[in-house]
């Protein structure tokens, strides 16, 4: 037997990446991802849900999953769908996925070709950011104010795109706790981007995730509730109100998208052993634990922003007070570069992400996301007081700033 350490130079795909694996390190104060409070993990319930679920049914785990993923499940979608969204399903428009990450990523690959352009928010979520760039399209930010799109100026985009040839093919977007900006669209202006992506024949895929950690205010309806056409395309996630850990997230489209959507998926679907876990559960007490989760939420959202007041005020930033949702986003006034503060606020103990992360368009760097949702009021406190005093010290060597003509 050979020893040699075999090459597969020359081997790989084309279309492979050599990507690293991420290391995952997390500094003293981590507003970087969105976890939820750990304590908030409703294990017992899990564990009793799993228990139930396999003393029922655990002899089906020796068959293959159904490819649209436990039907029970799937009727739990369809409940809450109609309870919290008003839309009406039925179980076999609702595919399980791992995660709302694969529900993006099976609905991108069936509409995306390489080279088609693909509007989103002007800040987007990085995940579907990089899918989209994967997908090979060519992705175009499209303003937003404090309510998020500007359907005014997404029709201006809209036209000028297709003035040069490159007409949007569809909408993503996260109209309800925007990630990264936290922005929750009004019914209004959804209902105005929805005229308009009719008249431009331009679907949307809307990515509810955060619709169920409201905090205070009023849900506004989603784009699927208000367009019944097809032209809405649905996804969402269990792991805002349960955790990413259990990757289970769910998608609703129209038929020939969801026979399209499903081609890409491989290896069967996401875990039925978890999906008995994650129903059982729900079934019980899905309303009493997000209300729990968001009371526990609401407290550290409350401390972050008086801690940003306290501590940023004096500096000319502003911040958003978001309903819901688990971000704040900061802004810095034009001279702070909060991209290249990044990896020094994370080398001292406070992890943010910047701006430019998000930003197909490359803007952003006196921006950045924070994330309120994973320890404690008290660590929002701290954190914040810390993050101040380290951006202050830098500002004040010269550090951070914005070289002139940079921007
Ligand atoms: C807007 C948005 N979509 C999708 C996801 C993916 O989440 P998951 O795959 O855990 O459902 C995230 C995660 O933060 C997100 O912010």
């Amino acid at each position: 037997m050979s020893s040699a350490k075999f090459s597969y130079a020359g081997l790989f795909s084309s279309r492979s990446q050599d990507l690293p694996t991420r290391k995952v390190i997390h500094p003293k104060y981590d507003f970087v991802v969105a976890y939820p409070d750990p304590e908030t993990v409703p294990l017992e319930g899990l564990m009793d849900g799993l228990k139930a679920g396999l003393a029922r049914d655990g002899q089906d785990l020796a068959y293959y999953p159904h490819p649209l993923g436990l039907p029970e499940l799937r009727e739990l979608v369809v409940t809450k769908l109609e309870r919290d969204r008003g839309f009406k399903v039925t179980p076999e428009e609702v595919v399980i996925t791992a995660g709302s990450s694969e529900a993006n990523w099976l609905v991108v690959q069936a509409l995306t070709n390489p080279g088609d352009t693909v509007i989103t928010e002007e800040f987007v979520y990085t995940g579907t950011l990089a899918q989209l760039r994967r997908a090979g399209a060519n992705v175009v930010g499209t303003p937003l104010d404090d309510q998020g799109i500007i359907p005014e100026a997404l029709e201006d985009l809209i036209k000028l795109l297709t003035k040069q040839g490159k007409k949007p093919k569809y909408l993503y977007t996260i109209p309800e706790f925007q990630n990264p900006t936290g922005s929750t669209l009004p019914r209004a202006r959804r209902e105005k981007i929805l005229e308009i992506a009719h008249r431009h024949n331009m679907p949307i895929l809307e990515d509810d995730c955060y619709v169920d950690l409201r905090i205070e205010g009023e849900t506004q309806p989603a784009f699927r509730t208000l367009d019944d056409s097809g032209i809405v395309n649905y996804v969402a996630s269990f792991s805002k109100i349960l955790a990413p850990g259990l990757r289970h997230g769910y998608f609703t489209v129209p038929e020939d998208v969801q026979r399209r959507a499903l081609s890409f998926r491989a290896g069967g679907g996401p875990s039925q052993f978890t999906s008995y876990a994650v129903v059982e559960y729900l079934k019980k007490d899905m309303y009493g634990h997000i209300s729990e989760i968001n009371d526990v939420q609401r407290a550290k959202r409350d401390a972050m922003v008086s801690a940003l007041g306290e501590h940023f005020g004096g500096m000319g930033a502003k911040w958003t007070n978001p309903a819901g949702g688990l971000y704040i986003w900061l802004e810095m006034p034009k001279n702070y570069d909060m991209t290249a503060l990044q990896p020094i606020c994370f080398e001292a103990g406070v992890g943010y992400s910047a701006g430019s992360n998000f930003a197909p368009n490359g803007n952003g760097d006196n921006f950045a996301r924070l994330c309120y949702g994973h320890p404690s009021p008290d660590y929002n406190r701290d954190g914040i007081a810390l993050l101040a005093s380290i951006i202050e010290k830098q500002m004040s060597r010269g550090k951070a700033r914005v070289a002139p003509g940079r921007r």
